[in-house]
């Protein structure tokens, strides 16, 4: 038996939470685990379309601004190989601004990138989307495409400042376009242990979301701030530090909650 695609959006509305390095760490660490994996770049930042080494880079059919604002398109056209093998990219770059206007007049606007991505279902086991820090168009088609909603939180003071926008958006969204939308989990990114401010914020998390909080945490790590740089995963660029093995033991305990749902 074949199995099913899950189709996850890495979420949160607040910027510089680690949405994009969790999404290209995790991915990569699923592909090297033999999973076969897509990534999509729904940010006009165009953070994750370099961070795995497609600065600038484009399909011949174009990017996921082609694939949202066009008619007739065909899905597979739009999907990049990458250095590493199980792992492909949807790109995107600049011009994806203007897709969140352009999207405003079209009559299915928040279900564009569903029927993208229904259209790729069966290929890969797992599809994550990058959503850019905003609750508008873009990262409503994320969630709106989605099985589940992955959380990054970062572990600071404000961690959960914006969260009940982000969950009332979640409602919105199940009572309309998505009803069966759920919560993946919730990852604690840039923790410092050696912090009670940590520890704390960690702790707040935790009372709030409950065993939605994944138990393994993302320690600060310089060598997650420079993989990006060398457009490489963080597994790729230092395998042996504190940032990967994080982000394979993440991935192993995705894998393990995916398999126990
Ligand atoms: N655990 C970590 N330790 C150190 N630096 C990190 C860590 N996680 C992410 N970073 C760095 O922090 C910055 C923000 O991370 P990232 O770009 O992944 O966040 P984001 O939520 O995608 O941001 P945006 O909202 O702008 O899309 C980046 O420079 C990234 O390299
Ligand atoms: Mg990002």
């Amino acid at each position: 038996m074949t199995k099913q695609t899950r189709v996850i959006a890495v979420s949160n509305q607040k910027g510089g939470v680690a949405k994009t390095t969790t999404t290209i760490n995790l991915a990569a660490s699923l592909a090297l685990a033999d999973q076969r994996v897509l990534v999509i770049d729904m940010d006009p930042q165009a953070n994750l379309t370099s961070g795995v080494g497609q600065k600038d880079q484009s399909t011949e059919a174009g990017t996921i601004y082609d694939a949202l604002t066009s008619d007739g398109i065909v899905a597979r056209d739009f999907v990049l190989p990458t250095a590493i093998e199980n792992l492909c990219l949807v790109p995107a770059d600049r011009h994806l601004t203007g897709a969140e206007i352009e999207l405003v007049s079209m009559p299915d606007r928040d279900q564009r990138l569903r029927k993208f991505v229904n259209a790729l279902r069966g290929e890969f086991d797992f599809i994550f989307i990058d959503s850019p820090p905003s609750l508008g168009l873009l990262t409503l088609n994320a969630l709106v495409a989605a099985d589940s909603v992955l959380i990054p939180l970062n572990c600071e003071y404000f961690a959960l400042e914006g969260i009940a926008d982000l969950m009332s958006t979640l409602d919105r969204v199940r009572e309309s376009l998505n009803p069966t939308l759920s919560v993946e989990g919730v990852l604690l990114t840039m923790y410092d242990d050696r912090t009670n401010l940590g520890q704390q914020v960690g702790g707040n998390i935790r009372e709030y979301f409950g065993d939605k909080v994944f138990t393994t945490v993302i320690p600060r790590n310089v060598r997650l701030g420079e993989a990006p740089s060398h457009g490489v995963p963080v597994i790729v660029y230092d395998a042996r530090s504190r940032g990967a093995e994080a982000y394979v033991a993440l991935a192993r305990e995705f894998l393990s909650r995916e398999r126990s749902a």
